[in-house]
């Protein structure tokens, strides 16, 4: 075994955390590639609930190490809280989580900095979650950035002022109040915490691992259509969260990646601003966001919902070159009926089965097919083999339409209700 890949083919939140815990038992490692604490990766096992931001979803199992890798950005308070939680739950981090020296730092200004940018944006704004990740990416390709491993260095208190120094005149361009007195103090202890974890040149241990014969799992944050540069632009994150994203982000080549496991929702959800061709506004949408608990993990923004698109999952197969798809919630779907899936959209005349590069501003008809639904609850079962035969067709109609193996079916948040498919 080599690299695999898992990742979002939607707006995010598809249910990526549970699923790398179920398969973190086969893997060595588990890698976040890209992305920092605007994820919420939720997990559930034996009665807890427990949410990721930062931090790997294989730090719950033995036996696995946990890497968060160069392209991820880092806010140092929300990781140390996020470890602190976890020592609470006794799970032991030392010897099994590892830092890459190259992930760039979070400041304090990085977050004022996003929160003024969405407030001149006015109605345009992105609906980021305010972690300051834009801003970050942005010092990171303007080669303004800090990186963890500058923590180590003399010269990075000189370092931080400078760049924190950079960003106190940009906001003077602003109509923006802030207090850094106390964000900084917090930011600087945590640095401290930091220190006493292992930062590591991860690109050569992890070539190495592989090169031993032992399994990564990269761990993708966000989603397709928030990818910077295929999703629906300029309503976006900062980072590449497609499969390519796992060369830069963890320093592993390209003809290393084997299997790509795309993760989708049964159906569509969406939180922040951006267009949504079959979102819906009416009581459908209303039941689905109630069934389906669709509220941010990160923020607790409520998550609009939609039915499932279909040139948008073809679209997001083709650009991570997906080889296996795992559909998450169909138990959500259970007593809708008709279901309905988007074929086509419809712009003026004419007809498209593919994402169109203006899907901001064009307005967008979703076509539909209507599929006969299932009323029983799924969330019980324990083998494909009794699921319901109309949520089989709808299985078997999505396979057919992308071409690509459904080898996992969820039907509940918990690490035990997951269906297998022999493909
Ligand atoms: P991620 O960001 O992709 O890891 O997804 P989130 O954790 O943000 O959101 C997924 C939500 O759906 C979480 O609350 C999960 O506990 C929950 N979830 C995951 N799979 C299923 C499922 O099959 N059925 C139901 N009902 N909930 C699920
Ligand atoms: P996980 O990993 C869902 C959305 C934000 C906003 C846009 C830009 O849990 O799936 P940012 O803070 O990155 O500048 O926000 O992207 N967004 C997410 N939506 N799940 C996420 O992560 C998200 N991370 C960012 O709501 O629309
Ligand atoms: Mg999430």
């Amino acid at each position: 075994m080599g690299l695999d890949v898992l990742l979002g083919l939607q707006w995010g939140d598809e249910g990526k955390g549970k699923i790398v815990d179920v398969l973190t038992p086969k893997y060595d490692i588990i890698a976040r590639f890209q992305g920092g604490p605007n994820a919420g990766h939720t997990l559930e096992f034996n009665g807890i609930k427990h949410v990721l931001h930062t931090i790997p979803s294989g730090i719950f199992r033995e036996n696995v190490l946990n890497v968060v890798g160069n392209g991820v950005v880092i806010d140092p308070i929300i990781f140390k809280n996020e470890i602190d939680a976890l020592t609470k739950m006794d799970v032991v981090i030392n010897d099994k989580l590892f830092i890459s020296k190259k992930a760039h730092l979070i400041l304090p200004t990085h977050r004022l900095l996003d929160a003024a940018s969405e407030k001149a944006k006015g109605k345009e704004k992105i609906g980021s979650t305010l972690k300051g990740i834009g801003p970050t990416y942005m010092d990171k390709t303007g080669r303004n950035g800090l990186r963890v491993g500058d923590i180590l260095s003399s010269k990075f208190k000189e370092k931080y002022e400078k760049l924190k120094n950079k960003h106190i005149k940009l906001l003077e361009f602003q109509d923006f109040e802030y207090d850094l007195t106390e964000m900084e103090a917090e930011w600087f202890k945590s640095i401290e915490f930091l220190k006493t974890l292992n930062i590591i040149d991860s690109e050569h241990f992890l070539n190495a691992q592989l090169k031993e014969g032992l399994s990564i799992l990269a761990e993708g944050a966000q989603g397709t259509l928030l990818d910077v540069d295929f999703g629906t632009y300029p309503y976006v994150t900062s980072s590449n969260t497609t499969s390519s994203g796992t060369s830069t982000g963890l320093g592993i080549a390209p003809n290393k990646i084997e299997k790509v496991n795309g993760i989708f929702k049964a159906y569509v959800t969406r939180v922040g601003n951006g267009p949504f061709p079959t979102e819906l506004t009416d009581k459908v949408g209303e039941d689905m966001q109630k069934a389906g608990h669709e509220f941010g993990a990160t923020t607790g923004r409520p998550r609009q919902c939609g039915w499932l698109d279909l040139p948008a999952l073809k679209y997001a197969i083709m650009i991570n070159g997906v080889t296996e798809l795992s559909m998450m919630k169909a138990d959500v779907l259970s007593g809708f009926d008709p279901i309905k899936v988007c074929t086509h959209y419809k712009i003026g005349d004419e007809l498209y089965d593919y994402f169109p590069f203006d899907i901001c501003d064009e307005e967008i008809e979703p076509v539909y097919i209507e599929l006969k639904g299932w009323t029983e609850d799924l969330t019980q079962l324990d083998s494909i083999d009794q699921i319901p035969s109309t949520l089989n067709d709808f299985i078997e109609f999505l396979e057919h339409e992308v071409e690509t193996p459904i080898t996992i079916v969820s039907v509940g948040p918990n690490r035990t209700q997951t269906l297998l498919r022999n493909k």
